[in-house]
């Protein structure tokens, strides 16, 4: 990669139609603006892979798989980058710059980080020899010597380290922060960033060191640090520990995923050598399909805890595209406060296989939860269920279990189900059942005319204020945030750049499923507006409830007036004008 230019790369890519280049290999029906077919990329019968002209993207509904023309060849053609390049310029009539032997002798920047990865780590494994209190650390957490070996723990000391030892020249040091050992602090400073912490060895699929992440010892927040995102390291894909995991998952025909390191570490030491984790995340729907792709059966392990239930319902809302048949998914939730290492050490591994063989089928899971959330004896609230349930059964990609799943649900007094499979792809932003339809759109609108003036009049100020409250918020937030750092701003600039965030998918699945609206970029200023207008709504909530809490008096004057002249605001557009 590192022999050609961004340039060049740009320039072949504009020569080349993603849609003539995919149809003379799958058969492309066109529907609205866009194109569909049967994904190549997973079994399926009806089409729910899209190819859009405009965007020079593709993205399919069922497997998420997405990108440009580039990769599209790689994955379908199974070639390397360099190859796919090549192929696309000769077809686009680019020349390439050709220098005899370069891109085998030049050096590759994959590897230079990742040698300054592995160099790291031996140091801190050699710092874990020597710091007797580092291994009583991991003594105290019951981690015994042979995991250590394994697992390949170390021990970040908190004096200079890495610094003296391998950055001493510059080329190196620039590796070390692109590889996410160093950082770059105030006055341009280098740090070592895992000073002070016990070293995890983050490994991807094939076993190659890929990240780190270094758990503090003394209470100091944050508990975890990880890697940043680099070329190696990217935490929505990422597995912990599936590189030692396959086998145990061979033998076991399933495989388990938990919540930490060090329950993955704690579970291979007690036998259950099929545990892995997420690493520094929620569980993205890559890292769910490619697990899927190790074990056909996966049994999802979560904490019985609020927030533990959350991020098990999280993860279940993005499985119904990966639930094919022959796969299952299941999903455990421990006692209260209890994770899988703690368990198994207060209570043995017997009794933690016994609470695994209680583990339920998700989808079970996920509706008994949903339905939870309403009063079933009022109409309207029964037809909110209804229609989420409804929608998130119409995902499930096994046709029996969508079967069993509607006759289920429709022996529940006033609900009923329509047996078919909705054709088109109905659903707003496939993993996010949560997203509301006029963000959604507003989202969406964004994404089809970033570079409208009028986006810059959204109240920023208010919007990082309330951006916590709303996953949308979050999302408008960032998408803002990526496009003000795009050199050349354009519907598939921005897509591109989306798609490298961990949850990027859900912005393509917006994009694709909007994409045959009739919007114009006069719409902008009218959403602006309204994006305004809620934000406005949101902050007197906010205020008012601040007030409730406080009492009277417990506001200053300016915050009293602000109050008022918000709630004063009683008319604010209803919907999105025209988008
Ligand atoms: P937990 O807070 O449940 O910790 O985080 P844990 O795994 O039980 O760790 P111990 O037992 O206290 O040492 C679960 C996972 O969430 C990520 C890490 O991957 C962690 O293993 N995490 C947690 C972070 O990335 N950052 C944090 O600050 C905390
Ligand atoms: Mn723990």
């Amino acid at each position: 990669m590192a022999r050609f230019s961004r340039e060049i790369i740009d320039s072949v890519l504009e020569r080349t139609d993603l849609v003539r280049l995919i149809e003379s290999r799958l058969s492309l029906k066109k529907k609205g603006k866009d194109y569909w077919a049967c994904c190549p990329f997973h079994q399926e019968k009806t089409a729910s892979f899209s190819v859009s002209p405009d965007k020079q993207i593709y993205y399919c509904f069922g497997c998420h798989a997405h990108g440009n023309a580039l990769d599209f060849l790689m994955n379908y053609e199974r070639l390397d980058f360099l190859e796919a390049l090549e192929s696309l310029a000769e077809q686009a009539g680019v020349p390439l710059p050709k220098e005899p032997g370069s891109a085998a002798t030049l050096p590759d920047q994959s590897s230079a980080l990742r040698k300054a990865l592995e160099e790291s780590l031996a140091l801190y494994r050699e710092a874990l020899s020597q710091h007797p209190k580092a291994a009583a650390y991991w003594d105290s957490r019951g981690v015994s010597p042979d995991s250590r070996e394994v697992f390949a723990l170390g021990y970040a000391p908190p004096e200079e380290l890495i610094l003296s030892r391998l950055g001493r020249q510059r080329e190196k040091r620039e590796q070390l922060v692109a590889a996410g050992v160093l950082g770059i602090g105030e006055g341009g400073r280098y740090y070592e960033r895992f000073r002070g912490r016990v070293i995890f060895a983050i490994r991807d699929a094939r076993g190659r060191l890929c990240g780190l992440a270094g758990r503090s010892m003394d209470g100091r927040e944050p508990k975890y640090l990880n890697s940043p995102e680099t070329p190696l390291y990217h935490k929505g894909q990422i597995l912990y520990g599936l590189d030692r995991a396959r086998a145990g998952i061979r033998r076991l025909g399933k495989a388990l995923l938990v919540e930490g390191y060090l329950d993955v570490i704690s579970l291979h030491q007690a036998g259950f050598d099929n545990a892995v984790a997420a690493s520094g995340t929620a569980l993205t729907a890559m890292q769910l399909e490619n697990l899927f792709r190790a074990s056909p059966e996966l049994i999802l392990c979560f904490d019985g805890d609020q927030a533990g239930r959350l991020a098990a319902q999280r993860a279940i809302a993005l499985s119904p595209e990966h639930l094919r048949p022959g796969r299952l998914l299941r999903v455990l939730l421990l006692p209260n406060g209890e994770d899988p290492d703690s368990l198994i050490r207060q209570q043995g591994s017997d009794a933690f296989a016994k609470l695994l063989e209680s583990a339920r089928p998700a989808l079970d899971f996920y509706l008994e939860v949903l339905q939870d959330n309403f009063d079933l004896t009022r109409t309207d609230e029964l037809a909110q269920f209804r229609r989420q349930a409804r929608e998130f059964v119409g995902r499930v990609a096994d046709a029996d279990l969508r079967e069993v799943l509607i006759e289920r649900l429709a022996a529940i007094p006033g609900v009923r189900l329509p047996r078919k499979r909705p054709q088109a792809p109905r659903i707003v932003a496939p993993n996010h059942p949560q997203w509301r339809q006029e963000w959604a759109r507003v989202l969406a609108l964004f994404l089809a005319f970033p570079a409208a003036p009028a986006w810059q009049q959204v109240d920023q100020t208010l919007l990082a204020r309330h951006a916590d409250e709303r996953e949308e918020l979050q999302a408008l937030q960032r998408a803002l945030e990526i496009s003000a750092n795009l050199h050349h701003l354009t519907p598939q600039s921005l897509c591109l750049a989306l798609a490298k965030e961990a949850d990027g998918e859900k912005f393509l699945a917006l994009s694709a499923v909007f994409s045959g609206e009739l919007w114009s970029e006069t719409m902008v200023e009218s959403t602006v507006q309204w994006i305004n207008g809620e934000l406005s709504r949101l902050r007197s909530v906010a205020l008012g409830r601040l007030g409730d809490r406080l009492g009277p008096g417990a506001l200053s004057i300016e915050e009293r007036q602000e109050l008022l002249r918000h709630l004063g605001r009683k008319k604010r557009p209803k919907t999105v004008k025209g988008a």
